[in-house]
C-alpha cells in the first residue's frame, strides 16, 4: 500500500515488481537453492517449499501478527522462509535481533532494491555501511538531537495551529492530513525555517517522486516510474541550486540538516560532502521522516478515539500545561513537552501496538554462524519488531492498548519502534515531539469521531487503519454536554 511503499523503509520489492518480474526468477531460485547448500551445515528450521508465491502475497495482505506468530509457534524464534524471491531468515527473539542490529551488525548490511536506491539517491545514509555511514550518521544526528530541535517547538506549533482549523466540521482523511503535517515538519528539519523561493518547487517535485515510488521499476516513457525519475532529476537540480546558494551565503539563520551537511556547524566534525551526497541525504531524510510519522499519528488518533478514558486523562494533562502557560503568559516550550508523562506513555504504547515498521531487512555479507545455525552469504535476515512487541512474555496481554505498562521500563531489547544499533532512527525525538505538540492542541480544543469502518486495517508491510481513518473533528466548545 501507498504508505509503506512510499516510505523509504520498504521491503526490497513492491508487490507489483514481484508479480511481474520475479515469479519466474523465484521458481528458478527455489530449484537452485536445493542444491547449493552443503547438507552438514544446519540451516534454521522452516519451510522453503513451493507455495512461496502464496506466502509472499500473504505477507502483504494478511494480518502480520498471525502470519509471523503461526510460523514462530511451529519453528521457534529463528526460522527460514522464502519471501519475494529471496531466501530469508526471520528473527523473533530480542537477543538474536540485537545480534543482527548491534553486536554483529558489521556482518549484516541494510538492503534495498536498486530502483529504490536510484529514486532516493545512492549516496543516502540508508544504503551505506562502515566509515561513510558513520560520519554521515553523526551529522544527521547532530541535526536531530534534542538540543538541535528544541528551538523548533514553536515552529511545529505554528504548523499545527494552521492545520487544525482546516479540519473542523468536515470529514477528513487522517492519514492524508497527517502527511501534510509531517511533510511540513520534515521540510523545516531539512532546510530550517527560512522561506527560500525553492521550497514550493521542492514540495511539488517531491509529490511527483512519491507517486512513482511504489510503482514497477520500468523506465519507459509514460510509466509512473519514469515520471518519478524525471521529478527526481529536477529535484536534484533544484537542490543543487539551493546548495550552491547556501554555500555562498553566510546567513546564520539558514538552518536545518542542510546547514550541518554543508559543514557550517562549527561544533561538528568537518566531513567534506559533495553536492550530490548532500542532495541524496536531504531527499532521504524527508522520505524517512514523513510517512512513518504520518502513519503513527493516524494510529494515535485511532487509539485515543477508541479509549475514551485515556483521552480524558490525556486532555486533563494537557489542560494542566495550558493553565500553566496561561499563568506564566508564555508559549509552549521543549521543557513543557518533557512534563507530559501520561501523553508520552500513550505515544510509547501506540508505537508498540501499531509497530508500523513490522520488520527491517538486512543481508548476510558472508556465511554466518548464528545461534547454532548457518546463515549463507546473501540471505536476507529480518528482525521482526512486531513479533517482539506483541510477545506476551514481554508485554502481557499484548493485544490490549494499555499505556500503564510503560510505567516501568520495558525489558532490554524488547522495545524497538525506532530500530536498534548503527542504523537506528535518528529522527525518533522529532517524531515524538510532533506527536506531543499535535496532541496538546488537538485534545484541548477538539473532539473527533471516526466516520468510516471503525475496526478495519489496511494490511500491508506498513499497516494503517482502513481508508486512512476518515474522522470528523468538532471544536469542543460546540459540544453540548
Ligand atoms: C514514528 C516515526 C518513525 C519511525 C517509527 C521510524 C522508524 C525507523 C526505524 C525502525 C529505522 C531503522 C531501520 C533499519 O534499521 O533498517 C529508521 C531509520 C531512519 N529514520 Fe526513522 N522513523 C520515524 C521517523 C523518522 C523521522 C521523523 C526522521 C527524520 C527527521 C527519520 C529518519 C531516519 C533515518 C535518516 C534513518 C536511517 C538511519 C541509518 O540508516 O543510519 N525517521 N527509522
Ligand atoms: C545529480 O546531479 C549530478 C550532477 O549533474 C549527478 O552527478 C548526480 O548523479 C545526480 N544525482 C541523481 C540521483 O540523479
Ligand atoms: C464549524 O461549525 C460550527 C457550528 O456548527 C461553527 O461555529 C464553526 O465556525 C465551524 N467551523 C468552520 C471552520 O467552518
Amino acid at each position: 500500500m501507498q504508505l509503506f511503499c512510499s516510505s523509504l523503509l520498504t521491503p526490497p520489492f513492491s508487490q507489483s515488481d514481484f508479480v511481474l518480474l520475479l515469479i519466474p526468477a523465484l521458481l528458478l531460485l527455489g530449484l537452485v537453492l536445493q542444491w547449493r547448500h552443503p547438507k552438514h551445515k544446519r540451516l534454521p528450521p522452516g519451510s522453503m517449499g513451493w507455495p512461496y508465491i502464496g506466502e509472499t502475497l500473504r505477507l502483504y495482505t494478511e494480518n502480520p501478527n498471525s502470519f509471523f506468530s503461526s510460523r514462530q509457534k511451529r519453528y521457534g524464534n529463528i526460522f527460514k522462509t522464502h519471501v519475494l524471491g529471496c531466501p530469508c531468515v526471520m528473527i523473533t527473539s530480542p537477543v538474536a535481533a540485537r545480534m543482527v542490529l548491534v553486536s554483529r551488525a558489521h556482518l549484516f548490511k541494510p538492503t534495498y532494491p536498486r530502483s529504490k536506491e536510484r529514486m532516493i539517491g545512492p549516496e543516502a545514509i540508508f544504503f551505506h555501511q562502515g566509515a561513510y555511514h558513520a560520519s554521515l550518521k553523526k551529522l544527521v544526528q547532530a541535526a536531530l538531537l534534542p538540543c538541535a530541535i528544541k528551538g523548533s517547538v514553536s515552529e511545529i506549533e505554528q504548523i499545527v495551529l494552521r492545520l487544525l482549523p482546516t479540519w473542523e466540521n468536515s470529514s477528513i482523511n487522517t492519514l492524508q492530513e497527517m502527511k501534510r503535517f509531517a511533510f511540513d515538519v520534515a521540510m523545516i528539519s531539512a532546510f530550517g525555517n527560512n522561506r527560500d523561493f525553492e521550497m514550493e518547487g521542492i514540495k511539488h517535485l517531491y509529490q511527483c517522486l512519491e507517486k512513482g515510488y511504489n510503482s514497477m521499476p520500468l523506465d519507459l516513457p509514460g510509466t509512473p516510474f519514469h515520471k518519478a525519475m524525471k521529478a527526481r532529476k529536477l529535484l536534484n537540480e533544484t537542490l543543487r541550486g539551493l546548495i550552491a546558494k547556501r554555500r555562498k551565503s553566510d546567513e546564520e539563520e539558514s538552518g536545518g540538516l542542510l546547514r550541518v551537511l554543508l559543514g557550517k556547524d562549527q561544533n561538528k566534525p568537518n566531513l567534506q560532502l559533495s553536492d550530490s551526497q548532500i542532495a541524496d541525504n536531504i531527499i532521504g531524510v524527508i522520505f524517512a521522516a514523513h510517512d512513518t510519522t504520518a502513519s503513527i499519528l493516524t494510529w494515535l488518533i485511532k487509539y485515543l478515539h477508541d479509549n475514551a478514558d485515556l483521552l480524558e486523562a490525556v486532555t486533563r494533562e494537557q489542560e494542566g500545561i495550558r493553565r500553566k502557560l496561561f499563568a506564566e503568559n508564555r508559549g509552549l516550550t521543549w521543557d513543557d513537552t518533557r512534563h507530559m508523562p501520561l501523553t508520552s506513555r500513550v505515544i510509547q504504547e501506540t508505537l508498540r501496538t501499531a509497530s508500523i515498521l513490522s520488520f527491517t531487512f538486512r543481508e548476510a555479507m558472508e556465511d554466518v554462524e548464528f545461534e547454532g545455525y548457518f546463515i549463507p552469504k546473501g540471505w536476507k535476515v529480518l528482525p521482526l519488531f512486531r513479533s517482539i512487541h506483541h510477545c506476551a512474555d514481554f508485554f502481557p496481554h499484548p493485544e490490549k492498548f494499555d499505556p500503564s505498562r510503560f510505567e516501568v521500563p520495558p525489558k532490554p531489547n524488547t522495545f524497538m519502534p525506532f530500530g536498534n544499533g548503527v542504523h537506528s532512527c535518528p529522527g525518533n525525538e522529532l517524531a515524538k515531539l510532533e506527536m506531543l505538540i499535535l496532541l496538546h492542541h488537538l485534545t484541548i480544543a477538539y473532539r473527533w469521531h471516526v466516520t468510516g469502518d471503525e475496526d478495519g486495517i489496511q494490511y500491508g508491510p506498513f499497516p494503517v487503519p482502513k481508508q486512512g481513518l476518515p474522522i470528523t473533528v468538532v471544536p469542543r466548545s460546540k459540544i453540548v454536554s
